[in-house]
C-alpha cells in the first residue's frame, strides 16, 4: 500500500518524538511491505518563525491532498517565548484549532489505559487500578467555547470577557453516533459527560445523545455531570468504557485521565472527519522545558500512529504490531524519564524509537 503521510513536526519535543514515530512506520512499511511518501508541513510556532503566522493554506492544502497527517505537538513557553507576544489570532494554539476546523476533525479519540507494566507510574492506589482499566476518551472538536465568538471589551467602566458555548443538534448527533460506533466494538457502554444541571447546551447534548442511544439497543447510556466524572476518573477509573463529551469537557476530562496513566507520554490521539482522514497527535503539550534534551518519551506519538494506521489506512495488522511492540518494551523494563521507576533501565527518546522498532515484527 502507498500511504502519502503529511507530517508536522511542531514545537518543542515535537521534532524528537515525531521522529521516533516516523522510524517506526518505516520499520513498519520495511516489515510489512508498505511505501511511504512523507511531505513535511510546518505549523505552530515554527510557522511563525517562517511565515508569521501558525497556518498557512499551504499547510491546509497540502494536509489535504495528504491521507493522513502525523502531528508531534505545537507551542512554547508562554512566559518567554517571542509567539506569545502576538495578537492569540496568531499565537501557535491558533493555528491548531484552525487546522481542525479546516479539516472538519470533530471527532478526537483519547485512549487511556493503564499498562500492567506501568502500574508503579500511576498516581492512584492499587486497589483503585486492580485489573487495570481501559477507556476511551470521545471528545468533540470543533464546536463548542473553543470556536464561539470571543470578545474583551469595557462595559460600564469594566473590562469584560466573553466566551460562547454553542452546539447544534448536526453537531451533537454526528459525535454521538461515533461514540456509540466505538462503543459497540469494546464493551458497550457510553458514559455521556456534560453539565445538565446548569447548560443550556449540556441539555440539548443530553436530549440528542438519548435519540441517538435508541439506534444502539446493545450499548448501555449513562449520563453523567462533567464534576463528578473529574472525581470517578480518580475514585474508580474502571468503570468507564466510553466517555463521550463536547470539546471543553474533553480536553480537561482527557489531561486528568492520562495522569492516572502514569504519564501524559502514554495518551495518544486521533481526530477524525467524516471519512478516513485523520489527524494523529500525543495528547501531551510540546514540554519546552525539556525540549531538545533526547528525554522526551515518544511512546504516545508511536502509539497515535498506530491509530494512523488503524483508522485511515485499516491496517489493523500493522496497527496490532507496533503497540504490541510498545509493550514488549515496557515489559523489557525499559522506560523514559517520565515513567522511570525502581529497578527499570532508563533510556533516551532515539534509544526507546529503535528498541520499539526491534519488536515490530510479522
Ligand atoms: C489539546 C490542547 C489544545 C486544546 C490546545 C493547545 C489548544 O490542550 O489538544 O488538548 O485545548 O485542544
Ligand atoms: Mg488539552
Amino acid at each position: 500500500m502507498n500511504l502519502k503521510i503529511g507530517v508536522i513536526k511542531g514545537d518543542g519535543i515535537g521534532p524528537e518524538i515525531v521522529t521516533e514515530a516516523m522510524k517506526v512506520l518505516d520499520k513498519v512499511a520495511e516489515v510489512y511491505g508498505h511505501q511511504i511518501q512523507y511531505t513535511q508541513l510546518l505549523m505552530g510556532g515554527a510557522s511563525i518563525d517562517v511565515h508569521g503566522v501558525p497556518l498557512t493554506e499551504e499547510t491546509i492544502e497540502k494536509a489535504k491532498a495528504s491521507d493522513a497527517v502525523l502531528m508531534g505537538s505545537i507551542g512554547g513557553d508562554a512566559k518567554t517565548s517571542p509567539w506569545y507576544q502576538l495578537e492569540p489570532s496568531k499565537r501557535p494554539e491558533a493555528g491548531l484549532l484552525k487546522i481542525r476546523k479546516e479539516l472538519r476533525l470533530f471527532a478526537n479519540l483519547r485512549p487511556a489505559v493503564l499498562y500492567e507494566e506501568l502500574k508503579e507510574a500511576c498516581p492512584l492506589k492499587e486497589e483503585i487500578t486492580q485489573g487495570g482499566f481501559d477507556m476511551m476518551i470521545m471528545r468533540e472538536l470543533t464546536g463548542g467555547l473553543y470556536f464561539g465568538a470571543r470578545s474583551t471589551e469595557e462595559v460600564d467602566g469594566l473590562l469584560t470577557a466573553r466566551d460562547t458555548l454553542t452546539y447544534n443538534e448536526a453537531e451533537i448527533r454526528r459525535i454521538a453516533k461515533r461514540g456509540f460506533e466505538i462503543a459497540k466494538k469494546r464493551r458497550k457502554k457510553v458514559t455521556s459527560v456534560d453539565k445538565a444541571n446548569v447548560l443550556d447546551s449540556s441539555r440539548l447534548w443530553r436530549k440528542i445523545v438519548e435519540e441517538v442511544a435508541k439506534g444502539y439497543p446493545e450499548v448501555t447510556l449513562e449520563h453523567m455531570l462533567v464534576d463528578n466524572c473529574a472525581m470517578q476518573l480518580v475514585k474508580d477509573p474502571r468503570q468507564f468504557d466510553v466517555i463521550l463529551t463536547e470539546n471543553m469537557f474533553g480536553d480537561i476530562l482527557s489531561d486528568e485521565a492520562s495522569m492516572v496513566t502514569g504519564s501524559i507520554g502514554m495518551l495518544a490521539s486521533a481526530s477524525l472527519n467524516e471519512s478516513k482522514f485523520g489527524l494523529y497527535e500525543p495528547s501531551g503539550g510540546s514540554a519546552p522545558d525539556i525540549a531538545g534534551k533526547g528525554i522526551a518519551n515518544p511512546i504516545a506519538t508511536i502509539l497515535s500512529a498506530a491509530m494512523m494506521l488503524r483508522f485511515s489506512f485499516d491496517l489493523d495488522r500493522e496497527a496490532d504490531a507496533v503497540e504490541a511492540a510498545v509493550a514488549k518494551v515496557l515489559k523489557a523494563g525499559y522506560r523514559t524519564k517520565d515513567i522511570l521507576s525502581d529497578g527499570k533501565v532508563q533510556v533516551g527518546t532515539g534509544e526507546m524509537g529503535d528498541r520499539i522498532c526491534s519488536y515490530i515484527e510479522k
